[in-house]
């Protein structure tokens, strides 16, 4: 007998558990507390602007979306996870922003071939697990000549480094899976992009943050607020011994990116690209 396997319905869960990992804790928070300035500068290096038809990719609670709503483009914000929108549309109340909100997997967008004059993803599309079919998707649903742009971390920098040191204490990743930081590779994101962009241009650069007294203090804040990292944890429920080795790392790799003097200072590494999509 042959054994058959049901990949719409793996791929079925596997985004189900990834949306309710995302909606655990407060990544609003975390948005809005360190990485804000990632969004207005995805939104400049794109040149959005005003009469643009804009879509940002796993769009979270906004970061990216609502500043370019702010120049007046016509954002469509989507995302895996509707229950970070609740954040994301107060947010967009308070800074007068208007634009529209979609549930949408991002290997599988429903959205018309060539739709968006700029389609763009902040920290976000990287978290897809099958990369070849959301860089599809994303160039597909941007016009020939349109914009794409993409921030995404380093693997070798802060957050990169964050999933290399909980990877040991997670389960393993499902078969085709791949390491989000890879989008942070040039190499790997030109691979992916392929001759359908042109006028591809990559930079690295860093955002501080500042916020946190002690390494002890960021760790506390994403065992609390960060749902890849609280997904971990709770996998180590029945294993406190372990929990603590994972405390210690955590506090070690914070520890290794401080460089300040009486509190902790650490940039964050990550990758800006942007193209244009072939005519
Ligand atoms: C680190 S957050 C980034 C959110 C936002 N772009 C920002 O800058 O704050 C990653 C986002 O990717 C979303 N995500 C994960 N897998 C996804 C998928 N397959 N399709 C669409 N969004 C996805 C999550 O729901 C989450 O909102």
């Amino acid at each position: 007998m042959t054994a058959t396997i049901d990949l719409a319905g793996a791929d079925h869960a596997l985004k189900a558990k990834h949306r309710a990992m995302w909606a655990l804790g407060d990544y609003p928070a975390v948005a809005a507390d360190l990485i804000a300035e990632l969004g207005t500068t995805l939104v400049a290096a794109c040149d959005v602007g005003s009469g643009d038809r804009v879509l940002d990719i796993a769009a979270g609670s906004g970061n990216a979306a609502i500043p370019a709503a702010l120049t007046g483009a016509s954002v469509v914000a989507s995302d895996l996870t509707p229950e970070l929108f609740e954040a994301g549309r107060a947010e967009a109340a308070v800074r007068g922003a208007d634009l529209e909100w979609v549930q949408a997997d991002a290997e599988a967008l429903p959205f018309a071939d060539g739709e968006f004059d700029t389609v763009l993803s902040c920290v976000g599309i990287m978290f897809a697990p099958h990369h070849r079919a959301s860089a599809d998707e994303l160039v597909r649903v941007c016009r020939p000549g349109g914009t794409i742009g993409l921030l995404s971390w380093t693997p070798e920098g802060f957050i990169g480094q964050l999933f290399a040191t909980m990877r040991p204490y997670a389960p393993p990743p499902p078969p085709g899976a791949q390491p989000p930081p890879l989008w942070g590779n040039e190499q790997h994101v030109r691979a992916l992009l392929g001759n359908r962009v042109t006028d591809f241009t990559a930079r690295r650069a860093t955002v501080t943050v500042d916020r946190f007294r002690a390494p002890q203090e960021w760790r506390d804040y994403f065992k609390a607020t960060y749902g890849p990292t609280i997904a971990v944890y709770r996998g180590l429920a029945e294993d406190p011994a372990r929990a603590a080795i994972l405390d210690r790392d955590l506090a070690q790799l914070a520890e290794r990116h401080d460089h300040g003097a009486a509190t902790t200072v650490m940039d964050w590494e990550y990758l800006l690209v942007t193209a244009r999509k072939r005519t």
